[in-house]
């Protein structure tokens, strides 16, 4: 809705571009025509303050911390919900009804098993090979075998290609890990729960039953749910951009899953254990709190610090309470890495750099102990975020596919290189 505008005098002329005012959240500035206007671009490397589409789905407040998936705070789906529910709320806009929620989860528990064939593309992999790499691999390789969901033009089609996603996702990280450590891939047990089955697909051998224990299964459900969708970051937006040219839905997911790879990003938690890990006891935190300060030192706290949150990451809380909750469980009395953490939080929040920067922990930086405690290790940090952002990454490309406004993406530069000259033959240069 617009209802004001946006002043700018530029070359001696005035022209005026509307506001659009969002339902919450910062009002946005229409300068679509603003090159054909002016013949000028706007600069805005990383995107700080651009609006890149208009979405209903999730709502970020940085400076409040607060998130909003559908309308519903992150706290209240986290401790009231489940993740399939989430996952219906994030696909639809709406909660489930009983019988809603009933058939959604039988939809996704029967599309968990992958194609056979596939399970023989694992062996052209190292077994010493990242189970990142590996996911990226599987979920390019699910548009070589699910024709029957790659029409994007198809409503049901796109649907199906959601639920086959969002279900299989957990089988495929779960065979990501059974080659890594080497044992057989243990197939998905359809009275199990989403969390409770991708527990049992990982941690279950063949010669004996396994018993998920509850507590942990409900903590595994929770940590999906808290990374389950996150606004326009930039494996969000890697989907958006990649599946705006018209690329099949598991193209634009492997799309996502590269991107969040990186350290940066989701591959944060990774890193963030690795460094508690490297820091190994609390004496020597303020080391690298003055390394992270160095501006010449490339090091950075990783898990802390967002691009948007310039309070405590809501989720953080969450997944603090969880780590609590599983070492509790598990009767671990002391675990080195969480004192590190508690340390490392406690003075960082009152050091004067990291106050002035806004720098607070994000989802990443109590993950990996709670992930390590249940069993995984740190190079299966990352699938199992993108496991759970499955959801959100299809949610948004869905939401982007059916916006009557969609059109390719396709950004402009500010070209510093070299004006047009004429070649040289390698004998006169
Ligand atoms: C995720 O976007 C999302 O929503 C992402 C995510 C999701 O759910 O999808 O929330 C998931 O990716 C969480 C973030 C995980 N990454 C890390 O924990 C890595 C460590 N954090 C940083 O690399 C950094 O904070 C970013 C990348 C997260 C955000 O970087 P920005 O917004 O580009 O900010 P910046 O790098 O420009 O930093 C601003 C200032 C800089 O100092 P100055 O150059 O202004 O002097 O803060 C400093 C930075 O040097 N700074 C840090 C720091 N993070 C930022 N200094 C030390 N340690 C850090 N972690």
């Amino acid at each position: 809705m617009a209802n004001s505008t946006a002043k700018l005098e530029l070359g001696g002329e005035n022209r005026e571009y509307e506001v659009l005012e969002g339902t919450v959240g910062p009002d946005v500035i229409n300068i679509a025509s603003l090159y054909r206007d002016t013949g000028m671009f706007t600069y805005d490397p990383g995107f700080t303050s651009t609006a890149s589409c208009e979405s209903q789905i999730t709502y970020i407040d940085g400076d409040e911390g607060t998130l909003l998936h559908r309308g519903y705070p992150i706290e209240q789906l986290a401790d009231h919900g489940d993740f399939l529910e989430v996952c219906y709320l994030l696909l639809y806009g709406e909660l489930p009804t009983k019988a809603q929620k009933e058939d959604f989860d039988y939809r996704v528990t029967r599309h968990t098993m992958l194609h056979e064939q596939m399970s023989r593309f694992f062996t052209g992999f190292r077994r010493d090979a990242h189970p990142m790499a590996v996911m990226c691999g599987m979920v390019g390789a699910l548009s070589a075998f699910y024709h029957d969901s790659t029409d994007i033009s198809d409503p049901h089609q796109r649907m199906v290609a959601s639920i086959r996603m969002i279900a299989k996702m957990p089988t495929i990280a779960a065979m990501a890990y059974k080659y890594h450590i080497g044992q057989p891939f243990i197939y998905p047990r359809n009275e199990l729960s989403y969390a409770a089955n991708f527990l049992h697909m990982c941690f279950a051998v063949p010669c004996e039953e396994y018993h998920v224990n509850p507590v942990l299964a409900r903590a595994m459900d929770r940590i999906f749910i808290l990374h389950a969708d996150h606004e326009q970051n930039a494996s969000t937006s890697t989907v958006r951009l990649a599946g705006s040219s018209g690329a099949n839905p598991f193209a634009c997911i492997a799309a996502g899953i590269a991107c969040l790879w990186g350290p940066a990003h989701g591959g944060a938690n990774e890193a963030a254990l690795n460094m508690l890990a490297e820091i190994g006891t609390v004496d020597r935190i303020p080391e690298y709190i003055d390394r992270a300060k160095d501006r010449d030192d490339p090091f950075r706290l990783m898990g802390f610090g967002h691009r948007v949150y310039k309070n405590y990451d809501p989720r953080a809380k969450i997944m603090q309470k969880t780590t609590h909750e599983v070492l509790g469980e598990l009767g671990i009395k002391d675990d080195p890495q969480l004192d590190v953490a508690l340390e490392l939080e406690r003075i960082a929040l009152t050091d004067e750099y990291f106050i002035e920067k806004k720098l607070y922990p994000n989802i990443d930086f109590y993950s990996g102990i709670t992930l390590r405690a249940l069993g995984f290790p740190t190079t299966m940090f990352t699938v199992l975020f993108a496991l759970a952002r499955t959801v959100g990454w299809i949610a948004q490309w869905k939401e982007m596919i059916e916006d009557p406004n969609q059109k390719i993406g396709r950004p402009r530069q500010l070209y510093t290189g070299a004006t047009q000259r004429d070649y040289v033959s390698i004998a006169n240069r």
